[in-house]
Parts: structure tokens; sequence; C-alpha cells
């Protein structure tokens, strides 16, 4: 300090304290107002420098079923018998590409999602065999439920033919990443019906999805600078405000990408948009929690 004299250093602490104690009665008395602003400020996806936009850009994130007798599918009398393996877990992250701010308070972009396979929290390998209903005979079986008598024999001899199952065999890795190939599925591809397409060449749950930056959609939501309370709430997905999967309500885009969103208080439902659902979802607050001190509503 400059001034040393003790009067003086009396003096600056007094007049610090008093600077102190009048900035915190305001920040008592504004702080509700200052939060909002701050928050609105730092929380909203304006543009690419706000706390928000670093917060959202990447966020971090995380089972199978064995089928133990499925030689008594056709025994009427007899339940299908599940055994639950698993977890196996694996580190999800998210990563924005070709983020975009529009002009119109918006936000568009895709997300790239990797994934990291964790063996420590993980009960099981990847090498693990399990059986499991065969998705491409059940969808089959579905979609040919109501056809003409002819195309379900058709589809039944080229079922036979194949030697496919109703029940189906593989390891972990080939159900969900790995994919594996299935005659039938290329049977739909030689076909090429336009009213049919499947995007893909081999089955997996999760098969051509690591890295891809596409495969979950073109995203377009508020980013908040004009109002907050739109902040993260989906306008578009590819391009259209519906996905045509779903009749009326349920085919809306509607909500948040369930990532991001102005916290209102008292919150009692929110809505999110899954892309891997082509819906929207309502969730219910369960209860009010504490975190750190904080108290979560
Ligand atoms: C699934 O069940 C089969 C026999 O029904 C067994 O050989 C196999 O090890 C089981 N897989 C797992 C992962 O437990
Ligand atoms: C069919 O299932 C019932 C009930 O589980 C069982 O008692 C019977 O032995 C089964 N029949 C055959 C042929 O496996
Ligand atoms: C992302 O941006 C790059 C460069 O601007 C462009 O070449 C690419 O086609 C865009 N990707 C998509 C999926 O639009
Ligand atoms: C905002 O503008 C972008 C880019 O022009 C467009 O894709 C999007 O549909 C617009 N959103 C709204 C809600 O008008
Ligand atoms: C996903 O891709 C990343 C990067 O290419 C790779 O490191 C990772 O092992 C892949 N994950 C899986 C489950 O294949
Ligand atoms: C599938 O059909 C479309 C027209 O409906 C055609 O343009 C395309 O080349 C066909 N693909 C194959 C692999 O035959
Ligand atoms: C969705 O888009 C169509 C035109 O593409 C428009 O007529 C309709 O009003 C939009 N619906 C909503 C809820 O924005």
């Amino acid at each position: 300090m400059v001034c040393c004299t003790a009067r003086c250093q009396k003096w600056t602490t007094f007049s610090l304290s008093g600077v102190f104690v009048v900035l915190g009665i305001l920040t008592i008395c504004f702080w509700d107002s200052l939060f909002h602003n701050i928050f609105v400020h730092e929380m909203s996806l304006a543009n690419s420098r706000t706390k928000g936009y670093e917060m959202w850009k990447e966020t971090p994130n995380s089972i199978f079923f064995n089928w133990t007798n499925p030689e008594q599918v056709h025994n009427a009398s007899a339940k299908p018998k599940f055994v639950e393996c698993g977890p196996y877990t694996y580190y999800e992250h998210h990563i924005r590409e070709n983020v975009t701010f529009n002009s119109n308070n918006t936000v568009s972009f895709f997300t790239k999602k990797l994934w990291k396979f964790l063996p420590e929290r993980s009960v099981g390998s990847l090498k693990d065999k399990i059986t499991t209903l065969n998705p491409i005979v059940a969808t089959v079986g579905q979609l040919v439920r109501y056809k003409h008598y002819i195309v379900r024999r058709g589809v039944n001899f080229f079922i036979e033919e194949k030697k496919e199952q109703l029940a189906i065999t593989k390891t972990i890795a080939e159900f969900i990443f790995d994919g594996y190939e299935d005659p039938l599925l290329d049977l739909v591809h030689k076909l090429n019906i336009s009213s049919f397409k499947v995007p893909y060449s081999k089955f997996g749950w999760f098969a051509d999805r690591n890295g891809s930056v596409t495969y979950d959609g073109a995203f377009n939501m508020y980013n908040g600078a004009d109002d907050i309370e739109k902040l993260g709430i989906m306008t578009t997905w590819n391009y259209q405000n519906r996905t045509q999967y779903y009749r009326d309500g349920c085919g809306n885009i509607d909500g948040t990408t369930g990532e991001l969103w102005y916290p209102p208080r008292g919150i009692e439902t929110i809505k999110l948009f899954s892309s891997d659902l082509c819906s929207s979802i309502e969730l219910e607050k369960s209860s009010d929690y504490m975190l750190h001190g904080l108290e979560g509503k």
C-alpha cells in the first residue's frame, strides 16, 4: 500500500468494509436479477464464447437378455426364459459439428458420437455369446403379417432356405458395434424397394454410428439469445418440424435435445426430443435434491 499511517490504514479498512457492506446489501437485493442476467448471458448459445456453448459443445455420458430356451419357441405352453447379462458399459462422447449460428436466434448443428468400451465398469467381455430374438426375422415377420398368403409363403420359403431362425446367437460386440451380415438384409437391399429402405449394410444396434456426423441427423434449436426460456428447444430435425414415423402429436419435434435447457424454478415436467426414438418424450419430476450444497429442483 502507498499510504501507511495508522490512521490511513484504519480509514482504508473502514471504507473498504463499508464498500463491501453496501455491495453485500446490493447483491442480496439484486441477487435474483443479477444471477438471472449472468445466467442469461453465460448460458445462452448466442455465440461460441459463452459458458453454455462450452458446456454444450462436448458432453460426456452409458445393457442384454440371454434367451436360454429358444428350442421351446413352438411350445405354446412354455414361457421364454431370459437371463440378464452385462452391463457392457461404454463412455459416450458427444461432439457438435458444423455449428452455425443463424440470424433468427437459432443454432444449427450435427452431433458426432464416439463410444469407448469400459471393461472395468462392465460385467463380462464383448466376446460373450448370447442368444436373442432375431431382430431381422422378427421385423420381416411383422411387416408381412397381413400381406397376401403368397407373399407370406414366399418370405417363409426364403427364411427357411437361408436357414434363418427366430433365435440368433452372436457376440456382444457383433450385436452392438461390429454388426453382422444377414441374408435377409442382403435380400432387402437387392430388392431395392423405395418404400422400405434400410440405410445400413450390416445389422448391429449401433453399427455405422461410431464417429458418424450425420447419423443422428441435422438439428436446429433456439439459442436463447432473444429469449432465454427458449434455450435448447428444437425447431427442426432433418430440416422438418415433424418426423414421418408417428401420427399427430407423437410426430412433432418438440422439447429440447435433453442436454441443455432453461431451468425455471418448480419445473414439473421436461420435454425431450430423442432422435433415436424419432419422437419427443416427457419426463416427470421425481424429487428435489441437494448437491454440493445447492438445491436441485
Ligand atoms: C447365454 O446362454 C447360453 C446357453 O443358453 C450360454 O452358453 C451362454 O454362455 C450365455 N451367455 C452369457 C453371456 O451368459
Ligand atoms: C412345453 O412346455 C411345458 C411347460 O414348460 C413343458 O412342461 C413341456 O415339457 C414342453 N414340451 C416340450 C415338447 O418340450
Ligand atoms: C460441414 O461443413 C463442411 C465445411 O463447411 C462441409 O464440407 C460439410 O459438407 C458439412 N457437413 C454436413 C453434413 O453438412
Ligand atoms: C432459422 O434459420 C435457419 C437457417 O436459415 C433455418 O434452417 C431454420 O429452420 C430457421 N428456424 C426458424 C425457427 O425459423
Ligand atoms: C469409435 O471410434 C474411435 C475413434 O475412431 C475409436 O477410438 C473407438 O475405439 C471406436 N469405438 C468402438 C466401440 O468401436
Ligand atoms: C434402386 O432404385 C433406384 C430407383 O428407385 C435406383 O436409382 C438405384 O440405382 C437402385 N439401386 C440399386 C443398387 O439397384
Ligand atoms: C411445420 O411446417 C409446415 C410447413 O413446412 C407449416 O405449415 C407448419 O405450420 C409447421 N408447424 C409448426 C408446428 O411449426
